[in-house]
């Protein structure tokens, strides 16, 4: 069964499509094909979002994730759980309110949430609503991330975000997504993190979706024990 992990927060912008492609592209690229299929896969529960919209500029075969767009029966996520080829499922959910009825199939059938923050106080209430009206009553486990943060602006926002979130005691997440221009620019043309043009820049921004895979535990597994138990044996003979 997949782990399925959904982008959630009722504010339209925060960062919950870019952060899911991206997120989903280091997990299809690190772990590769199964039987000649990819073991990730992304939904997007959002009916006129920027996942639809970016969906008609990618070239699917490109991708390192297979994607697929789920608005008008969300209740389906539950099925896709279940499909055997897949590791991972990662959700784009809709930013608004009007949504509710959409977002709450989606939470039914997830594991766990990512709720994108960027460091700015508009985002606050938005997403205190989203935590303590949806999330919290649905008992979902949940984890903040700061995103879209740009390192030149300072840390005065940046601390005052992660002061805001740690004195609500939410979970938050230690990676902070930066914001680049290349990753606004590369979702109009289409393009995931994984298929960035080579250079220092690319890389540095690609760095932040690595470090919240490896946060997030996504990727490698360990050897299962009976695997080991048995080259043991081997050695002995
Ligand atoms: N880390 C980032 N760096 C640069 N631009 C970003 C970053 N995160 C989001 N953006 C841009 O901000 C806008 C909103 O992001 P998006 O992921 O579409 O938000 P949402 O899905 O929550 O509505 C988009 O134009 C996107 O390219
Ligand atoms: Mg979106």
């Amino acid at each position: 069964m997949a782990r399925v992990i959904a982008f959630v927060n009722q504010k339209g912008g925060v960062g919950k499509t870019t952060n899911t492609v991206n997120l989903a592209a280091i997990a299809g690229q690190s772990l590769g094909n199964r039987s000649g299929q990819s073991q990730v896969l992304v939904v997007s529960t959002d009916p006129q979002g920027s996942a639809v919209w970016w969906s008609d500029r990618v070239d699917e075969e490109q991708l390192p994730f297979d994607f697929h767009q789920c608005h008008d029966k969300p209740e389906d996520l539950s099925r896709l759980k279940m499909l055997e080829q897949y590791e991972y499922v990662f959700v784009d959910s809709p930013g608004n309110i009007e949504d509710e009825k959409i977002l709450s199939a989606t939470l039914d059938s997830t594991d766990e949430v990512v709720v994108p923050l960027p460091p700015e106080a508009m985002a606050y209430p938005p997403t205190k609503r989203t935590i303590e009206q949806v999330l919290e009553p649905k008992g979902i486990p949940y984890r903040i991330l700061i995103t879209d943060w740009d390192p030149r602006d300072g840390t005065v926002d940046l601390e005052q975000t992660q002061e805001y979130v740690d004195n609500k005691d939410w979970p938050r997440l230690r990676t902070v997504v930066r914001h680049y221009k290349i990753h606004s620019r590369a979702a109009a043309e289409g393009l995931v993190c994984t298929q960035y043009p080579r250079g220092r820049i690319a890389l540095e921004a690609r760095e932040d979706f690595f470090r919240l895979a490896m946060e997030l535990g996504i990727g490698g597994r360990p050897l299962p024990r009976q695997t080991r138990t048995q080259s043991a044996a081997k050695g002995r003979v």
